[in-house]
């Protein structure tokens, strides 16, 4: 028997790419058992019927799984990229043609088309907005304030766009409720940590096959990304740096055993650069100037704006590529500086992005909190608000009892101990 393949107003690179993307969907599926026991519940109880939804999230396999999901749910939900290089493009093909779910999103795709897909997210006049980002969010309120009536929510996957979403709200213009799926624990302690750290790695290891044992490696920024990436870049062996601003995690990175000093020290002795601090500028043209020759520099905070590349690319006599995102700047200097994933984030551009195993809970709360707003509808205040501890508590208990581990239960007297106060020493 022949598949039907749904014909749907789409934008994607190749719909012939579809069952290669079916087959790594179903692959990703194997390390995503929480949410796939959330999606067949939405199967049953359907709470996304009659509810607009449109997703603005890196276009992966993982992705594809929460997208199903909801789908099963009865949302009514388009799908567009949150970064114009880390759309799969044999996912986004699969979506379109074997689960009827309305993609607009093609790697390397520029920045007129990705505003331009931002824009059709919003013509779908969504009730809840799921954002990377809050690119979305943003393009609404500035562009579309008569949309926001039709507004129930929306919820943010990530650092930067929760740092977006503080602003909107001291500026008023956050006028719904948003809900922070970065902050909910079973999110930020192991998609942040360990997926950060191993795609990173991934990414920078797939892009130039280089040997990281030896070498300094500067990660820039120690919060929960900067933290797994720094592990992780040990672990293969690295001599890390960790630069920071906030003398707390500094204290932390040294205790954590590395060694910390400011860029303007570090920037002569990398030899690979890591930027994940979701500021701007973190690498500019006093550092490009003392770098060894080669040097490689790289990014995995969620914009491109963390390595000055304009002011490297006036400073280059000439930009080769010299392998998949790989290009080497050469510098009047004579000193080459290697530019990865074009500044943008690396475990998406040259690798797959997190693992999926960790994408199941991040993934998990996304879909719960979509079901928060749908609950809640009408009673949510405007502005950030937090995933509930006991669903946070849940997903975890999924994920152990997914991974076949049990843990320990408070017995009563332990709970009596823990709610008084007389017995001391
Ligand atoms: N962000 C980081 N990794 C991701 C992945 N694998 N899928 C979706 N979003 C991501």
């Amino acid at each position: 028997m022949t598949a039907t393949v749904v014909q749907l107003k789409h934008e994607v690179k190749d719909l012939s790419l579809a069952p290669l993307g079916k087959q790594r969907i179903e692959w990703a599926g194997r390390e995503m058992p929480v949410l796939g026991q959330i999606r067949d519940r939405f199967a049953k109880e359907k709470p996304f019927a009659g509810i607009r939804l449109a997703a603005c999230c890196h276009v992966t396999t993982e992705t594809a799984h929460l997208a199903i999901a909801l789908k099963a749910g009865g949302a009514d939900a388009v799908l567009i990229a949150s970064n114009p290089l880390s759309t799969q493009d044999d996912v986004a093909a699969s979506l379109v043609a074997d689960y009827g779910i309305p993609v607009f999103a093609l790697k390397g795709e520029d920045a007129a088309t990705y505003e331009r897909h931002v824009n059709i997210a919003l013509d779908h006049r969504p009730n809840i907005i799921i954002d990377d980002g809050s690119d979305v969010v943003a393009s609404l309120i500035q562009h579309r304030q008569n949309q926001i009536s039709d507004l129930i929510g929306t919820t943010e996957e990530t650092t930067t766009g929760i740092v977006r979403l503080r602003a909107m709200f001291r500026d008023g213009v956050l006028t719904f409720p948003a809900m922070n799926v970065n902050d909910a624990d079973t999110k930020h302690f192991f998609d942040n940590r360990y997926g950060t750290g191993q795609s990173t790695l991934d990414g920078i290891i797939r892009a130039t096959n280089v040997l990281l044992a030896g070498k300094n490696i500067v990660v820039a920024g120690y919060g929960w990304c900067g933290k797994g990436t720094a592990l992780r870049a040990r672990g293969m062996g690295g001599n890390v740096i960790v630069t920071e601003i906030d003398p707390i995690r500094a204290i932390e990175a040294v205790m954590d055993g590395f060694r910390v000093m400011p860029m303007d020290e570090a920037a002569p002795v990398g030899d690979l650069f890591i930027t994940v601090t979701g500021n701007k500028h973190i690498i500019r043209s006093e550092h490009f100037d003392v770098m060894k020759d080669g040097a490689m520099v790289c990014n995995s905070g969620h914009f491109d704006i963390e390595i000055d590349l304009k002011v490297l690319g006036e400073k280059a006599t000439e930009v080769r590529t010299v392998r998949p995102f790989t290009q080497e700047y050469r510098l009047k200097s004579g000193k080459s500086v290697i530019v990865l994933g074009e500044g943008r984030l690396i475990n998406l551009a040259a690798a797959e992005g997190h693992p999926s195993a960790v994408m199941d809970m991040s993934f998990a709360n996304q879909a719960l909190a979509c079901e928060y707003l749908v609950k809640n509808k009408g009673k949510l205040e405007p502005g950030l608000h937090s995933i509930p501890v006991d669903v946070d508590k849940e997903i975890a208990r999924l994920k152990l009892q997914a991974m076949g581990i049990n843990i320990d239960t408070l017995t009563a007297s332990q709970i009596e101990y823990m709610n008084s106060w007389t017995s001391g020493t």
